[in-house]
């Protein structure tokens, strides 16, 4: 496996590994990889959606999927999928979040595989919220450790939204009240295999705040606002321009990603795994 960093923060291109024959040792250090660099990209790759699947046990246990309803016969993999005809469709995924954050136990990693992607645009866009954590001062570090916010996806998958979902013919996207369920998570968490602090923020699923110097509806806009424009500012990121047969794999529990939706008049479509993450926490 050759592993060369992409960015000074974000980002690494792995080359010499075949996803479809990874043992127990080359799974290890691709994990170790992810957790390290936040976001990975593995071109020239070949996967149908049973060696995905295949390929996602190889990380972990399947992390289980809301709303968004998988292919036929292949009950782990969703297709992302926006048709050359769906000009004015919204993109999947295209305003900044954490793959479920809403979830009591979020997924760890997602698999991205693109199967035929547009000639130009349609990049995705990672930001690393353990650097977003690292650049603070040490006033905001400790202040941030006793706020929690309040995960929904009340903004995404409410009834409400159906329309939105259903411009997107090629994907069965099922809204539900359930979407209006809470979930609190703590602001700054803790990597599991890494040790290493982030802020646990996503402007989509986050939709309130609480902690001891959050006392009026102003404040919680304000500080959701300033943590919005923090963690995702440019010199966090990193933007990955797709060829067909990449798969990028990232880590939800230290980045944010946002597909960008300028591509009218093409069709991209990428297969999409999930593999089962912790409860996030502070220790
Ligand atoms: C997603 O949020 O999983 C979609 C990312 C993408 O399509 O680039």
């Amino acid at each position: 496996m050759k592993i060369e960093p992409l960015t000074g923060v974000i980002g690494a291109r792995i080359t010499g590994i075949d996803l479809q024959n990874v043992d127990e040792s080359a799974a290890k250090e691709l994990r170790e990889n992810i957790c390290r660099h936040q976001v990975v990209v593995i071109p020239d790759q070949s996967l149908s959606p049973k060696e995905q699947t295949e390929f996602s046990h190889q990380l972990g246990p399947y992390s289980p999927v809301p709303f968004v309803q998988p292919i036929p016969n292949h009950p782990e993999v969703i297709k992302i999928v926006k048709k050359a005809s769906e000009v004015n469709a919204f993109n999947f995924g295209g305003v900044w979040h954490s793959d479920f954050s809403f979830l009591e136990t979020p997924p760890a990693f997602t698999i991205l595989h693109s199967i035929d992607v547009p000639v130009t645009g349609g990049d995705t866009v990672w930001t690393s919220n353990s650097a977003a954590y690292e650049a603070l001062d040490s006033e905001s570090k400790s202040k941030f450790e006793s706020v929690t916010c309040v995960h929904s996806a009340s903004a995404s998958y409410s009834p409400k939204q159906q329309n939105l979902h259903s411009a997107l013919t090629g994907m069965d996207i099922r809204t539900s009240t359930e979407a209006e369920k809470t979930q609190e998570h703590p602001l700054v968490c803790t990597h599991p295999e890494t040790g290493i602090k982030s802020l646990f923020f996503n402007g989509t699923y986050v939709r309130g705040l609480r902690g001891p110097e959050i006392s009026s509806s102003e404040d919680e806009e304000h500080l959701m606002l300033w943590l919005h424009n923090w963690t995702t500012h440019v010199r966090f990121t990193f933007r990955h321009r797709w060829a067909n047969g990449d798969v990028v794999i990232w880590d939800n529990r230290s980045t944010q990603h946002v597909a960008i939706n300028d591509y009218a008049g093409q069709r991209r479509e990428l297969n999409r795994t999930t593999v089962a993450g912790e409860i996030p926490s502070l220790y």
